[in-house]
């Protein structure tokens, strides 16, 4: 049945905190404190991903669950111009050890996001779900293999 089915949602947005890094640090130290707590309630799992400028984020779980949880972030005014990716079924999770990962600005993979970003010049549109999920996917498992990974 659809809503017992898992499905992977993957999306970018533009960053609206702004100020030192202090303030951006506790901004987004709030957000994961608040998604892990929510998203373990609701079984979902993902990976948030963020630098300067942009946001990118994977749910799974359960297709009324990420409804429900995308509705609330959609209108989060800590970011704009939400732009969905992908949104479809999957078999399995595949960031089934996070609530919610975080990769922030010093991680490699922000950084070659940063370049994804530059090469693409910065134009959402041309941006796949799939390029997203690969990054954060190889990093995140190659963090929990070394035990590096910062959260
Ligand atoms: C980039 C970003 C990602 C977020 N990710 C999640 C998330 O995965 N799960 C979640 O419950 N809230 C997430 N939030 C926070 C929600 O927008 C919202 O503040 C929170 O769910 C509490 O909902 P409420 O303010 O309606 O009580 C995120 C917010 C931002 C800006």
């Amino acid at each position: 049945m659809l809503m017992r089915e898992l499905y992977r949602l993957i999306y970018l947005s533009h960053n609206e905190i702004t100020g030192n890094s202090n303030c951006i640090h506790r901004e987004i130290g709030d957000i994961l404190a608040i998604s892990r707590k929510l998203n373990a309630d609701a079984g979902i799992t993902g990976a948030l991903m963020f630098n300067k400028n942009c946001f990118a984020q994977i749910l799974e779980g359960a297709h009324h669950r990420i409804q429900e949880t995308f509705e609330r972030i959609q209108c989060d005014p800590r970011h704009s111009r939400v732009a969905i990716l992908d949104f479809k079924p999957i078999q399995n999770r595949s960031f089934a050890h996070w609530s919610m990962a975080y990769v922030g600005q010093e991680n490699l993979a922000a950084q070659e996001f940063m370049q994804i970003q530059k090469d693409s010049e910065f134009d959402m549109n041309r941006l796949t779900g799939e390029t997203i999920f690969s990054l954060l996917r190889s990093h995140l498992y190659a963090a929990e293999q070394d035990n590096s990974c910062k959260v």
